[in-house]
């Protein structure tokens, strides 16, 4: 047996030891906190699984720490919250878990039971909290072993635990790409993804939600192309994103192919997270948002899954755009307007919010190549200008995206457009600081011209104002009420109107 050291010298554990040996029941440590323990990996969550009902002892422990507890009766399970830190309890389930169930969980298993019906046998691994073997290990699929070697296994057949939940095809993915770092590799065993293309068909049973909170938990992995990739081995991928598997394989015409454009999109993909990674490490560690685990919003300290999407789907277009032309080869003309348009239909099919943040993507795929097309045309103040008006607040980000989509095999080329590219960004600061584009806010509004003109709404106001503000973005006047003002009252004029008192 062996007793791990320091892992449970928390308060809390020593509350629910007691607490369960007063009711009668054995507790144990369960799950993902274990195996963080012995990755030396910092842990949110606490599980833990009782010989006996969950709801009572968390709610024995609630009581003792005046502390509140939500029960979710239909699953079984009670939380409360300890010092920031969520601790969950569970009873032991002799019988497969019904994730999705509404009927109530019956909790009558033992440890072991328990631990035969869980996902991975790394997820599996449980410390006890019984006084004569506090911490031991039990660890009856060799959990410890597999963490050691890399293996991602179910504890039994893949079959049996595949379609207890089916999710857990998906969850094998998040945790290979999410434990795999620098010089470890996580694997899932071949029998397991064996059994993942067999029963790839069950995911039809998986509400979208579960599925796109899955598919986020991988985009924000530092290197989510190695799920993408295992994604797409076991057939999955065909069932959550099938627009996705479109982009894979390349074609010949005169021996001329083109990209691989599933293997580009992840290099991509890749090249954003690492970004990120390097912006996070210079930033100050603030406040951030989280909307079911996975981090949301500005400023960086955490990935931002929406700039993952963008990344994911900039190319989604090209498989419905793709061409080839005797003279110019193989093109993709206008992908990135298909594939804008494509983001609201891929995002309502996995039920995810269709809001700002899908506005954000449809945005950046988008605008995807206009950074690099302003490299091969001549860096005009305009066309910088209208690139800072079109990306607004997200500017940085675009830039992001667009420098990570330089993927050629090249080094000549790479670094002939790097560097183009950083004559880009600085074009942009200039011009930034120069005319305040970013936050563009049209000198003249619909309510003056209508008072100066006693006009209801109408055409000839969003035509005055478009005139404005091509006008600034163009550089034929400054970002100022003045010049703005004179050259909307000349254009007025010609269209007739006549301001409504004489002093004005
Ligand atoms: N579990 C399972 N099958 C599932 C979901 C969860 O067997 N479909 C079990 C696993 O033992 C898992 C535990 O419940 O370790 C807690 O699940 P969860 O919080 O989703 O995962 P963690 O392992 O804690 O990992 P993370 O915090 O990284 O999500």
């Amino acid at each position: 047996m062996t007793v791990t050291q320091g892992f449970l010298d928390g308060k809390i554990f020593h509350i629910v030891s007691g607490t369960a040996r007063s009711l009668g029941v054995r507790a144990f440590v369960i799950g993902g906190y274990v195996r963080d323990c012995f990755l030396g990996r910092p842990s949110k969550d606490i599980d833990i699984v009782v010989e006996g009902s969950g709801i009572e002892l968390a709610e024995a422990i609630g009581e003792k720490l005046h502390a509140n507890v939500s029960v979710f009766r239909n699953f079984g399970t009670a939380m409360l919250k300890y010092k920031g830190v969520e601790v969950e309890f569970v009873g032991a389930r002799k019988e497969s878990y019904r994730y999705d169930s509404r009927k109530p969980i019956i909790e009558n298993g033992t440890l072991e039971d328990d631990q035969k019906r869980r996902d991975f046998t790394i997820n599996a691994m449980a410390f006890s909290l019984q006084e004569e073997d506090y911490g031991a290990l039990v660890d009856p699929f060799g959990g410890i072993r597999d963490l050691a070697a890399g293996i991602i296994r179910t504890p039994l057949d893949p079959d049996v635990t595949y379609s207890d939940d089916p999710l857990r095809m998906i969850r094998a993915v998040r945790f290979a790409t999410k434990l795999s770092d620098g010089d470890r590799k996580f694997t899932i065993v071949p029998e397991s993804l064996e059994s993942m293309r067999r029963n790839r068909g069950r995911l039809e049973i998986l509400s979208k939600e579960r599925i796109a909170d899955e598919l986020n938990k991988i985009l924000v992995c530092p290197r989510p192309s190695i799920g993408f990739s295992l994604l797409e081995q076991t057939g999955l991928l065909e069932y959550i994103l099938p627009q996705l598997c479109r982009l894979k394989g390349t074609e010949s015409v005169d021996g001329r192919g083109h990209k691989e454009n599933f293997s580009h999109t992840l290099e991509v993909l890749d090249n954003v997270a690492a970004a990120e990674i390097k912006d996070i490490a210079g930033c100050r560690l603030n406040d951030y948002e989280y909307e079911n685990g996975v981090p949301v919003s500005k400023p960086r300290t955490e990935p931002c899954v929406w700039l993952r999407w963008a990344a994911l789907l900039h190319d989604i277009g090209k498989p419905a755009t793709k061409r080839y032309d005797a003279k110019s080869g193989w093109t993709f003309h206008g992908h990135e307007v298909v594939g804008a348009r494509m983001v609201p239909k891929i995002f309502k099919s996995l039920k995810m919010p269709l809001n700002e943040k899908m506005k954000y993507v449809e945005k950046l795929v988008l605008l995807h190549l206009r950074p690099i097309a302003l490299v091969t045309e001549e860096v005009t103040d305009s066309a910088v200008r209208r690139l800072l008006f079109d990306a607004g607040d997200d500017i940085d980000d675009l830039m992001l995206l667009c420098n990570a989509d330089i993927t050629s095999k090249n080094p000549r080329k790479v670094e002939k457009l790097r560097h183009n590219f950083d004559i880009v960004r600085q074009k942009l600061v200039e011009v930034e600081a120069k005319d305040a584009i970013r936050n563009f806010k049209n000198p003249i509004t619909g309510e003056y011209i209508m008072e100066l003109y006693g006009i209801p709404p109408c055409r000839e106001i969003g035509e005055l104002k478009e005139t404005v503000k091509n006008a600034i973005l163009d550089g034929i006047i400054d970002n100022d009420f003045g010049e703005a003002d004179r050259l909307m009252r000349q254009r007025a004029s010609e269209m007739g109107l006549v301001p409504v008192r004489k002093d004005r």
